[in-house]
């Protein structure tokens, strides 16, 4: 199982709809995948004490399933020139180094003008410290507001882009799996 995660609690948010529409793209390619939305974090049962232990059963849940997961799909908007701060949070109770070590990621930036480059490029600083394998070929959607009508992308070009890189992500895990590099191989 692939996971998608939303990267922000914004209700109404463009992340979690892009977050649907790929989910859509991977089930065309055969692919289950799973959102995990982070409009469900548990914001109010968090103290500080959660980082390595004792943590909201939703936490504890997420985890596992990333432990289990065979890669992690990151839809990441822009907010003030880096990721959301409920992401950060997110990845920072994340079980380390297990989650991250060998990983396989992959990243959709989405925001106004520079459309996410640079929350996508912190999260692969961040990913790329702790040795996941980070899939290269990222995308970033401009102005994603423009781009969506009716919960869906109006650009077949956008739309190429996005199933291409979801077929591709899908080969790259295998060929991770298959080769013995994923930590969840069977070669293990
Ligand atoms: C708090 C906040 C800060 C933002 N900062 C930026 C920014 O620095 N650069 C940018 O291009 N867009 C910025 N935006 C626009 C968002 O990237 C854009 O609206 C995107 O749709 C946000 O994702 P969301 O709809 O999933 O919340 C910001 C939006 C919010 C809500």
């Amino acid at each position: 199982m692939k996971y998608i995660i939303s990267g922000t609690n914004r209700p109404g948010s463009n992340s979690l709809k892009i977050s649907k529409i790929l989910q859509a793209l991977y089930k065309e390619i055969g692919e289950e995948t799973e959102i995990i939305d982070l409009q469900e974090f548990p914001l109010k049962e968090i103290d500080g004490t959660q980082y390595s232990k004792n943590k909201p059963t939703w936490l504890e849940d997420a985890n596992k399933k990333m432990i289990d997961s065979d890669g992690l799909i990151f839809v990441v908007p822009e907010y003030n020139g880096s990721m959301p701060g409920i992401l950060k949070l997110f990845i920072d109770h994340f079980e380390y180094p297990r989650v991250f070590v060998h990983r396989p990621v992959s990243f959709i930036g989405i925001g106004g003008m520079f459309a996410g480059l640079r929350p996508v490029e912190h999260c692969q600083q961040v990913f790329g410290y702790r040795n996941s394998f980070v899939f290269p070929d990222r995308i970033f959607l401009t102005n994603v507001w423009t781009m969506l009508e009716n919960d869906q992308i109006n650009n077949t070009e956008i739309m190429k882009l996005l199933r291409d890189q979801a077929k591709d992500f899908s080969t790259f895990v295998r060929a991770l799996k298959t080769n013995g590099l994923h930590p969840n191989s069977d070669a293990k």
